[in-house]
């Protein structure tokens, strides 16, 4: 990787009260968020149903935090103008969802919001390497998508370093995101492999002592563990 990453912490609005969204969204940004996922499911790609771009238009107001759009959707070249539209500055597409990727991301630039390739357990990194140049970040899954509460798949380590290190061979510019089962407990494992960003939905709400303990706990524990493995050049928490 080249230059510093900021460790950044990414509630997930899938853990949250439905029946009060925009509330949510602004207590995640005052206990702390760097950024905001949206889990958008479509039913087809994943077994679960959530997010139109009208819901998270609602909840624009309500934060100023960065919203990452993870479509979790089968055709979403159709879909992402809307997402954007919709207050989204990064969206987030499945390799697996994408024949024509170049062009998908390009796309996305072009709409003026930033790019980023996910993988679910399965996928090989070799599905991204050919696009790096066009992605400011790639989401490595860290279970299969579709639910929140699920078990952190730890092989996936090994997946992480051999992406960070194909991004540091390159020169890119982009970062790494983790997203399924982080909590206390797996955080330091993901950032000490070399990913810099974190998502986390109910560990977050499972912290007794709140959402702005549990994401400043995350972001400790991340920090550290990047420092200490030296996964990137002097790990340094987003400034506050
Ligand atoms: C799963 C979603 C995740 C999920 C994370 O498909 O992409 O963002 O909400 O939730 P936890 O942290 O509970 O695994």
């Amino acid at each position: 990787m080249t230059g510093t990453r900021r460790i950044e912490i990414v509630p997930s609005v899938l853990a949250g009260d439905f029946t009060r969204l925009g509330d949510e969204v602004a207590a995640m940004e005052k206990a702390g968020a760097d950024r905001i996922q949206w889990d958008v499911m479509d039913g087809h790609f994943v077994p679960n149903l959530t997010f139109g771009p009208d819901v998270i238009a609602a909840c624009r107001p309500h934060a100023e935090v960065l919203f990452e759009a993870h479509l979790m959707v089968e055709r979403p070249d159709d879909l992402l103008p809307r997402y954007v539209d919709a207050g989204c500055g990064l969206i987030i597409i499945h390799a697996e969802t994408a024949p024509h990727l170049h062009r998908t991301l390009g796309g996305v630039r072009e709409l003026g919001a930033r790019a980023a390739v996910a993988l679910n357990p399965a996928t090989p990194i070799d599905a991204v390497l050919h696009v790096l140049e066009l992605c400011d970040m790639v989401l490595v899954m860290t279970v299969n998508p579709g639910f929140g509460g699920q078990a952190y798949i730890t092989g996936m380590e090994a997946k992480i370093a051999a992406l960070a290190a194909a991004i540091a061979r390159g020169g890119h510019d982009c970062d790494i995101e983790v997203d399924g089962g982080i909590s206390p407990a797996t955080v330091g494992g993901a950032a000490a492999a070399g990913a810099n960003v974190l998502v986390s939905g109910s560990a977050l709400y499972a912290d007794p002592e709140g959402l702005e303990h549990a994401v400043s706990e995350l972001r400790q524990r991340a920090t550290d563990a990047a420092q200490s493995a030296g996964a990137v050049e002097a790990a340094e928490a987003a400034p506050r």
